[in-house]
């Protein structure tokens, strides 16, 4: 093959050089520097002792490269229909571009989903549908008796993505879409960064590695700072301080910065070395047991002078989380919420084998943590922010009757701001400036464009939730029960409460 490929090339080439002999024309001269341009790379490959493939397939091993590393957007371009493009389909994320831009949210003709597909679920409506206008509960007060500074958060939030994961201009039109739209912006693991600061509501995210919150020791090792944590968590901005054991896209890995994306902008925010990949360890080192735990909430929440505190975590060991429940319930005392994340959930960079195989996706985690509130009476004191995958209304519609009191949204609002699911955050190369550290690239990020279709989606979806729950006869978002969502079980139909809560009734 390699010789054939050899051969034609060298034909090629001689047949051009005997044209442009006897026909000397531009065209043809063209043709030879085409023929010999590829030429030079066949005879390159050939002798180069780094690609076997290459070696023995010249020039034709390099298109099959370039299907391989294009194949996803060949497929999301040209193959994929509106309900199989993944993680988020295309459906789902034409709605958020939809909304961000207030373009026209309405789909015709009806809908592309199978009805009578195993898993299909949905709502029932009532005779008697109210104006969508009167519906409340689109704010919940977050904090418990052990908080001074309550805090009412609405009940759609930006999910924890530091500076780092993303730029500078995509933090900045998050956090002024969120004070736009009033609802609150996470600042994930990395700290709190100037571009942070724009005005909109924060939840101070503590990670592993303690960024805005800690400092090293002489060996190098971050430890949490009182007095570096409350000089953050005092800022007027900061409205709940949310403590990172595990995220779902990575449980039981600490965060990853890879060191391209690690400026020197975000390390001396960090207070890391310029350029290195910077990994989080998997686990705190200011606490090693549940009573230790629990005296570091309580010590976070003094410190923050009263402010709600919570724990971001993916379910892992159902034993260890019960027996966590159980310590805050003996203890009475515990965080004001608990953020609960799915397997689903979205990341910067994680191990494949971290993404796809471990942790509880999110609705059997959300389940598992409401019914240990309930169990253990601590449902009025624990609030649950849901995150993994939300994107439209019925999605929110759905946590709120699975358990929760809010939702976190992290891609989502990626996609609110322009994000193509290029899937290239860990590379450092987003094409559109959302995920990435290249100053080139986060120039086509228009802050003064972007912030207001983050407040658009948020306030757009909103409203899709209310119309829900007004078409299905509530009055409030907080009405609805787990049995209020339906879905199709090999033939039958049966409520969700029945699939969750009280799996016994199942006939
Ligand atoms: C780019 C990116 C960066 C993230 N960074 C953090 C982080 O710093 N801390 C954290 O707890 N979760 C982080 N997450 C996880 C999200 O906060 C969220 O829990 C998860 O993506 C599920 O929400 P989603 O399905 O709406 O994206 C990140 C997710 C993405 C996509």
């Amino acid at each position: 093959m390699r010789n054939t490929i050899l051969f034609i090339f060298t034909i090629v080439t001689l047949l051009c050089a005997v044209l442009v002999y006897f026909i000397p024309q531009t065209g043809t001269i063209i043709l030879l520097s085409i023929s010999g341009l590829l030429t030079t790379i066949v005879i390159h490959d050939s002798i180069q002792t780094k690609h076997s493939l290459l070696r023995a397939f010249p020039l034709i091993a390099r298109l099959r490269w370039f299907f391989e590393e294009e194949r996803d957007k060949i497929q999301q371009y040209f193959i994929e229909d509106n309900l199989n493009g993944t993680p988020i389909n295309r459906e789902k994320r034409s709605i958020v571009y939809q909304r961000a831009k207030l373009e026209k949210d309405t789909v015709p003709f009806g809908t592309q989903h199978n009805v009578y597909k195993k898993g299909y679920e949905f709502v029932k409506h009532s005779l008697f549908p109210k104006d969508h206008h009167h519906i409340i509960g689109e704010r919940v007060l977050f904090g418990s008796d052990k908080c001074t500074q309550k805090y009412s958060c609405s009940i759609i939030n930006i999910s924890a993505m530091s500076f780092g994961s993303l730029s500078k201009n995509a933090i900045m039109a998050l956090n002024q879409g969120a004070k736009m739209g009033d609802f609150a912006h996470n600042t994930g693991e990395g700290g709190i960064s100037p571009y942070h600061l724009q005005g909109g509501d924060l939840f101070f995210q503590i990670g592993t590695g303690y960024f805005g919150a800690g400092k090293h020791d002489v060996n190098g090792k971050r430890f949490f700072d009182d007095e570096t944590f409350k000089e953050n968590a005092k800022r007027p901005e900061v409205k709940m301080i949310e403590i990172k054991f595990s995220q779902g896209a990575k449980p039981g890995h600490g965060g990853i910065l890879p060191a391209k994306k690690n400026t020197p902008e975000i390390a001396a925010i960090r207070k890391v070395t310029v350029g290195t990949q910077v990994d989080s360890p998997p686990s705190h080192s200011a606490f090693s047991n549940y009573d230790e735990m629990i005296v570091f909430i309580q010590k976070v929440r003094d410190l923050s002078d009263g402010k709600p505190v919570g724990i971001k975590l993916c379910v892992g060991n159902h034993k260890e989380i019960e027996e966590m429940i159980k310590a805050f319930a003996v203890a009475k005392n515990y965080p004001d919420f608990i953020s609960v994340d799915g397997g689903e959930g979205g990341t910067g960079a994680a191990p494949m084998e971290f993404t796809n195989y471990i942790g509880s996706p999110l609705i059997e985690g959300l389940v598992f943590i409401n019914q240990l509130l309930i169990q253990y009476k601590l449902k009025k004191q624990i609030k649950i922010i849901a995150s993994g995958k939300a994107v439209d209304a019925f999605d929110v519609v759905k946590l709120i009757a699975l358990g929760a009191d809010a939702i976190s949204m992290a891609r989502s609002f990626m996609l609110s701001l322009g994000c193509i699911q290029a899937r290239e955050c860990n590379l450092d190369t987003c094409p559109v400036g959302v995920a990435t550290q290249d100053n080139e690239l986060v120039k086509a990020l228009v802050v003064e464009k972007k912030n207001v279709r983050v407040k658009n989606y948020h306030n757009k979806t909103i409203t899709a939730v209310k119309e829900m729950i007004a078409a299905m006869g509530l009055g409030s978002i907080a009405d609805l029960q787990p049995n209020h969502i339906f879905r199709r079980r090999k033939e039958e139909i049966v409520s969700l409460e029945e699939v969750f809560y009280n799996p016994k009734k199942v006939g």
